[in-house]
């Protein structure tokens, strides 16, 4: 099997997500092909200075981007920028981002310094447009208070769900990559009751136990974002997402960090939590909870990354 980057790596106490835009110029277009080739000698230089904090690091690039720096070679078939997506009372926006850097560790440091360290190398090519920094909060419960990611794949199950097989074989061992930066309206949000808030969601807040069915409406969040394929079989991704914010200033966010094989599948889950399904029948995370950026992005194979760097 062809190797991937750290798609798969566990739920890390501490994330840093980077995404920026490469400038113009061929300049900037080669220093950011350059930097293909050292990303991982860069990882290891940080991350052997406490190999237990498990440093890692996944690079995507954007439709948009591809073109001006891999002109040699074709973008992989499903790589598109992320569609707007516009309901009745909320909006799924795509911003600007060519590069999204998503380091994970057990220690906030390493993630820091790999951040440093890249964007050094980076210095002129390219302009940050946002960095998040994420932290782990108690039981991996986001930042509404629901434990976050129980659901995900384990074992060949997460293969299958996020990275790229025979269907695109020469981009297999990738992924698609969305990651989307929410804002939560807290001071609403803590004023629904808990049982309200159990039906959003549709699991149990203290428990986290999925309510059942009977009871769950059709609007909660782990309904929507429950997709079946032809035969009924579900379809899984994975996710990775982080609270971050600042108490000071107010802010209290999710960042959303999903991982699939193919990006139609995330598009589905948030065509159906901002259109709803059906129509009207939208996500209510989303009465709570704004989407201030949102973007698609290839994460070639480790190998494809290496052929990418040499040229
Ligand atoms: C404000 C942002 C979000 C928050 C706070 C949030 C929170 C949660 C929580 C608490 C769960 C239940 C436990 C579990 O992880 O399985 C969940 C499940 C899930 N979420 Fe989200 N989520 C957010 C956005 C998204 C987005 C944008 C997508 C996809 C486009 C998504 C896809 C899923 C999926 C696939 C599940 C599992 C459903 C199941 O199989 O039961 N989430 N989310």
């Amino acid at each position: 099997m062809i190797e991937a980057q750290q798609v798969l790596a566990p739920l890390s106490r501490a994330a840093l997500v980077l995404v920026v835009t490469v400038n113009e110029g061929a300049e900037a277009a080669a220093k950011t092909r350059d930097l293909c080739g050292d990303l991982s000698g860069l990882v290891r230089s940080v991350g052997f200075r406490d190999l237990d904090a498990q440093l890692s690091c996944v690079v995507g690039f954007g439709a948009g981007v591809w073109p001006r720096i891999f002109d040699d070679v074709r973008p992989p078939a499903r790589l598109h920028p992320l569609p707007r997506i516009r309901g009745e009372k909320h909006e799924a926006v795509s911003t600007p981002g060519d590069l999204v850097f998503h380091i994970r560790a057990g220690r906030p440091d390493l993630c820091f310094e790999l951040a440093t360290q890249i964007l050094t190398k980076l210095a002129g090519a390219v302009t940050p447009v946002d960095e998040t920094q994420g932290f782990r909060f108690f039981d991996f419960r986001d930042l509404l208070g629901f434990v976050d990611g129980t659901e995900n794949p384990v074992g060949d199950a997460s293969v299958k769900a996020a990275l790229i097989g025979a269907e695109d074989p020469d981009f297999a061992g990738g992924s698609y990559l969305v990651v989307q930066k929410y804002l939560h309206d807290l001071d609403a949000w803590n004023k629904l009751p808990v049982e309200a808030q159990n039906k959003v969601i549709g699991r149990d807040k203290l428990s986290n136990v999925e309510m059942d069915d009977a009871v769950t409406p059709s609007s909660a969040h782990r309904i929507l974002t429950t997709i079946k394929d032809d035969d009924g079989n579900e379809i899984k991704i994975m996710r990775d997402n982080m609270p971050f914010g600042s108490p000071a200033a107010g802010e209290f966010g999710t960042y959303f960090i999903g991982y699939a094989a193919s990006p139609t599948v995330i598009e589905q889950m948030l065509r159906n939590m901002f259109i709803g399904d059906p129509a009207g029948n939208y996500d209510r995370i989303l009465d709570f909870s704004r989407a201030v950026t949102g973007n698609l992005f290839f994460v070639p194979s480790l190998a494809l990354l290496d052929t990418l760097g040499d040229d």
